[in-house]
């Protein structure tokens, strides 16, 4: 198959991957025609393309050559991916295929078309039924994740991805960073592997995460989607991992008095500091989530909000300026408070 690449057309040099500007239109990865680039994150960069085999629009993430130069690094990578490629569930982003063409490695993903939730908060948080949705749908992707044995270790708003219909979709897992086979948190140069505003506290401590690290770290984004701004907030990756060790539970009441205190409760149980106080499972985490949706939908004589791509649409507000903006680099956040458009108010 890597052999049907039209000579008259241009492969993608393996030396582009990490060059910028880059122009990626029109050339070639294998049966891949690149359409162009969807966006940059720690990893590298992601590229939308043709599968001119099946004949079907891909996501394709470039492995940087800091991962496929080392072998070590490359082997953990791949068997990650063969794991994700075994996950088929309706809440995880599908892995369809692994490759490398011209010694650029490369993961081709299914292809996802409203954006992340980290998009969506640029416009300011959700409702507290919407954000329970979504945490709904992304614990049933993690729920059968788990039970196959991975862990994510990098649940953040940008790693929950809208398909059209509006489903929500957990992507990159042991993909959006190197999988270190310790919990290493910091690379040799000193820079923070992970992202410190969703990392749990054996991360920050370097430990080995499990799947309680991901409880956290969705209790973290369940925080971020209620109020649109991340747990801690600091000015340096460290400080933030500090407040993860020390400092209290933040309550989102604080930042938006209306919030039902049950969104409270669900919060300072799964971002407990000590693994054994948290949910114990996600089944857990799911049930309290249900019964607080059940609760809105008997309140108001309706069914809890279906979370679909219309009621995203129907969320574009005004934005307002950042609470606190960090600035730590690309995959940073960037914050705003705007007004929420909650249960029954459409
Ligand atoms: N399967 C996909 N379909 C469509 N777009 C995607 C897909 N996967 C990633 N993207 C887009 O590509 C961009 C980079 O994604 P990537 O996962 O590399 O970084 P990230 O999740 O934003 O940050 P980090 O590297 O810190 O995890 C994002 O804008 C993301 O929305
Ligand atoms: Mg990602």
């Amino acid at each position: 198959m890597l052999n049907s690449l039209p000579h008259q057309l241009q492969p993608l040099d393996s030396d582009e991957s990490e060059s910028q500007p880059v122009e990626y239109p029109g050339k070639w990865l294998g049966r891949f025609q690149i359409v162009g680039e969807l966006g940059r994150g720690g990893m590298g960069v992601v590229l939308e393309a043709r599968d001119t085999v099946l004949e079907r629009h891909v996501a394709i993430k470039l492995l940087p050559r800091s991962v496929s130069g080392r072998p070590d690094a490359l082997e953990r990578f791949l068997r990650e991916a063969r794991a994700v490629a075994k996950v088929n569930h309706p809440h995880v982003v599908a892995v369809y295929d692994a490759d490398q063409f011209n010694g650029q490695y490369y993961i081709v993903l299914e292809m996802i078309r409203g954006g992340s939730l980290q998009d969506l908060l640029k416009a300011g948080p959700l409702s507290w039924a919407e954000a329970s949705q979504v945490l709904v749908d992304a614990c049933r992707g993690v729920k059968f994740a788990h039970r196959a044995g991975l862990v994510h270790r990098d649940i953040k708003p940008s790693n929950l991805m809208r398909s059209a219909d509006g489903t929500v979709k957990l992507s990159d897992f042991g993909l959006s960073r190197p999988n270190e086979p310790t919990g290493t948190t910091m690379t040799g140069s000193g820079s923070v592997l992970g992202t410190p505003q969703y990392m749990s506290p054996e991360q920050c401590r370097s430990e080995r995460a499990d799947e309680r690290s991901d409880l956290y770290a969705m209790g973290a984004t369940y925080f971020a989607l209620l109020t649109g701004q991340p747990p801690y907030l600091g000015d340096a990756p460290l400080l933030v991992m500090n407040a993860h060790l020390l400092d209290p539970i933040p309550d989102p009441r604080d930042v938006d008095a209306s919030i039902p205190g049950a969104c409270s409760a669900i919060i300072r149980r799964a971002m407990a500091k000590d693994p054994d106080d948290r949910y114990a499972n996600v089944a857990e985490f799911i049930a309290d989530f249900e019964e607080l949706l059940a609760s809105a939908g008997s309140a108001t004589g309706t069914r809890p909000l279906p979370f679909r791509a219309s009621q995203f649409r129907e969320h574009q507000r005004p934005r307002r300026s950042p609470p606190q903006q960090q600035n730590w680099g690309a995959s940073s956040p960037s914050w705003s408070d705007g007004s929420r458009n909650r249960l029954g108010e459409s």
